[in-house]
Order: structure tokens, then C-alpha cells, then sequence
């Protein structure tokens, strides 16, 4: 089925609309994997119950003629503060998988934080996008092998590496199971290939009682940071992080930001909406690093929220699988589009002009 146009994506007004256009590009298998979270998926629920709890406290009478979503970021600028976040395998949704995410990304000035999972090498990667991109790994259970992808990353021009750190083992994500998923043929971790057919094509979970992912570490701690550190001459940012003490620990081990993320509610089911985990992490870092946040944003208005919170930015990630799948590239750039343009438009009915006069104060 041919899939979205310029002109017909222009209909689509919401990121949740994608969701379901999407579904008719996706096999069963692969919309359970992309939709789907751990355990009973309460987090992935509660990811978006706990945006809609918030309200918002507006002001009134200030001259929003001029509204600008400028983001100054690790001595950069960013159009907006809206990234695409890391996710695995775009050959599930889209042919030419993440070649055609760097292209949405590309037409729509995001910055896209390329997955170690991508199924397009990270050096292909690289060459498309017109940005320089970030580069999200796990620590690999061979530290050698990890550091030499760290190089290949840096030597295409990753201006970032962000390290996940909440996935030590795997979590039960029944639905994916029960879908029957696996990775299709063809499509296989591009950047792990070195590491043999084993690892790079392996099925996505292990079987039976296994809880260990060849894919992961299950041995990394902060020493590992404090490694990945030493001599890395870019910034470094760690991803999952929901505890003060942990934010605490990241800066101490040197890290220049620190993403809040519950990974989507598919990790560690029952934790809190990563909107919720927020308040207490911005209280603790005070300033000292950029937060940054994911989990549940599907409205402008929810980037207005968090940074309310206390983020800097946020990052996006099912919904732009599912306009990956429902339109391409162009897809892509529609759903930042719709994000970027909501959140100008909350700034201005909440009487906002500048990200950082979005505090507190604007939330009830
Ligand atoms: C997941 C891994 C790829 O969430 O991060 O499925």
C-alpha cells in the first residue's frame, strides 16, 4: 500500500492519528513490538495518564507577537526542544529504515539520536543526515568492541554519545511475545554485525529462563561510566536515569546531561511516568546539567509541561515510528511539525515567549 503523501499527511492533525494509520504499514508482530511495553504496560499507561493529570495555569494580556522555541544546548542551537529519540530496528516500519528517518529528520532540522539498534549502519547514518547525529549505545559486554563503536560513531560525526542504563536485563514484555515477534529476515543490527550473525540477526528476547541479553551488559556500573568518560571528547549523557541519587552519581561521573526516561514503560513495569519522576531529579540536579526527558509526549503541550517540570528538552519516540511507517520521511517531518507548531501555540495562549520563562508558575 503506498504510503502517505505530502498532501495527505497535511490532514493528519495529531501525533495519536499516526498510531493507527500506521498499523495498515506494519505487520501485527512489529506494531506489538513498537507499541508495546513490560509487564502489564501500567508505566506505558501511566506515561500519558500523568501528562493529562497536569494543569496548566495560563496568563493573560502579554504580547506573544513573537514566540521563540530556541533551544541553546551544549553550545549549539536547536530550532526547537524536540528530539527524536533512540529506538531500535526502522527496517520494521519503513524499507530503507533509519536512511529514511535521517531524511524526515533532515527536512525537519531534528536532531535524531541514532540507535545502536539501528538496522543502517551508524557511518550510513551519518553521511545522510545534514546535522551531525547522537549516538545512543548499550554497554556491550565486550568493552572493547564498545569502545570501537564509540570511534566509529565519533569518526562519522555523532556530536553526543547517550548511554542506557535501564535495561541490566530483560523485562517481560508479553505482548511482543505473544505477537510472536522476532526480527525479519533482512533485518539485522547494522552496527553490530562484527559481532557475528549470532548477535546481529539474534531473535529480539531469549528464550525460557533466561533474563540476560547477549545485546546487553548485565555487569555495567558507574565504573563503566567513569571508562566511557575518560577521553571521550564529546558530550555524554546517560538515559533512564529516575532516581535523585542516580542523577547525583551522573554528575559526579561527569556526564553532561541526563535524560529521565522510564524507556517507554518497557523496561521496569510500575515505575512512575517519567513526567512525574522529573520534579524530583530538576529539584536535586539544580541546573548543575541539563535534564532532559522522554515518555508520553504526544502534544506540544506536553513539551510545555515538562519543561515546566524542569527539562530542557524532550525527546519523541513511538510516535515518529508510526509516521516513519504511515509516511516516510515526510511523515517524520510532519509529526515534529505538528509538535513544534502545538508548542508555539501553548506558549502563546499561556502567555510564554522564550523557553525559559515556562516554569511552575504556568502549571497548577
Ligand atoms: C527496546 C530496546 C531496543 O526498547 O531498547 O525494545
Amino acid at each position: 500500500m503506498a504510503r502517505l503523501t505530502v498532501e495527505e499527511l497535511a490532514s493528519v492533525l495529531s501525533l495519536d492519528e499516526f498510531e493507527s494509520l500506521a498499523q495498515q504499514y506494519m505487520t501485527p508482530a512489529a506494531y506489538a513490538y513498537v507499541a508495546g511495553g513490560a509487564g502489564s504496560e501500567l508505566t506505558v499507561a501511566e506515561n500519558r495518564a500523568a501528562f493529562n493529570r497536569i494543569r496548566l495555569n495560563p496568563r493573560v494580556l502579554v504580547d506573544v507577537t513573537s514566540i521563540d522555541t530556541t533551544l541553546n544546548l551544549f553550545g549549539g542551537k536547536y530550532e526547537y526542544p524536540i528530539l527524536l529519540a533512540p529506538a531500535g530496528y526502522h527496517k520494521l516500519v519503513h524499507p530503507d529504515g533509519e536512511i529514511e528517518t535521517v531524511k524526515g529528520a533532515n527536512l525537519a532540522e531534528a536532531t535524531l539520536v541514532a540507535s545502536i539498534f539501528s538496522t543502517v549502519g551508524i557511518e550510513q547514518m551519518s553521511a545522510a543526515s545534514t546535522r551531525p547525529l547522537w549516538f545512543q549505545i548499550y554497554i556491550q559486554t565486550d568493552r572493547g568492541f564498545t569502545k570501537a563503536l564509540v570511534e566509529r560513531a565519533l569518526a562519522s560525526g555523532c556530536e553526543a554519545i547517550c548511554v542506557t542504563v535501564d535495561v541490566p536485563v530483560n523485562g517481560p514484555r508479553d505482548r511482543e511475545l505473544r505477537a510472536g515477534f522476532k526480527l525479519p529476515r533482512g533485518v539485522e543490527r547494522a552496527n553490530l554485525s562484527s559481532l557475528g550473525t549470532a548477535i546481529s540477526a539474534a531473535s529480539h528476547r531469549p528464550a525460557g529462563r533466561n533474563i540476560y541479553a547477549a545485546t546487553h551488559g548485565a555487569d555495567v556500573t558507574w565504573k563503566d561510566i567513569d571508562w566511557l568518560r575518560a577521553n571521550l571528547p564529546v558530550k555524554l549523557l546517560l538515559k533512564g536515569i529516575l532516581h535523585p541519587e542516580d542523577a547525583e552519581l551522573a554528575m559526579k561521573a561527569g556526564c553532561d546531561a541526563i535524560i529521565v526516561s522510564n524507556h517507554g514503560g518497557r523496561s521496569l513495569d510500575t515505575v512512575p511516568a517519567s513526567i512525574d519522576a522529573l520534579p524530583a531529579i530538576a529539584a536535586r540536579v539544580a541546573g548543575r546539567v541539563p535534564v532532559l526527558l522522554d515518555g508520553g509526549i504526544r502534544r506540544g503541550i506536553d513539551v510545555f509541561k515538562a519543561i515546566a517540570r524542569g527539562a530542557v528538552a524532550v525527546l519523541v519516540g513511538r510516535p515518529y515510528l508510526y509516521a516513519l511507517a504511515a509516511g516516510g520521511a515526510s511523515g517524520v517531518a510532519r509529526a515534529v511539525e505538528i509538535l513544534r507548531t502545538e508548542l508555539e501555540m501553548t506558549m502563546g495562549l499561556a502567555g510564554c515567549t522564550a523557553l525559559d520563562q515556562i516554569t511552575e508558575r504556568y502549571l497548577l
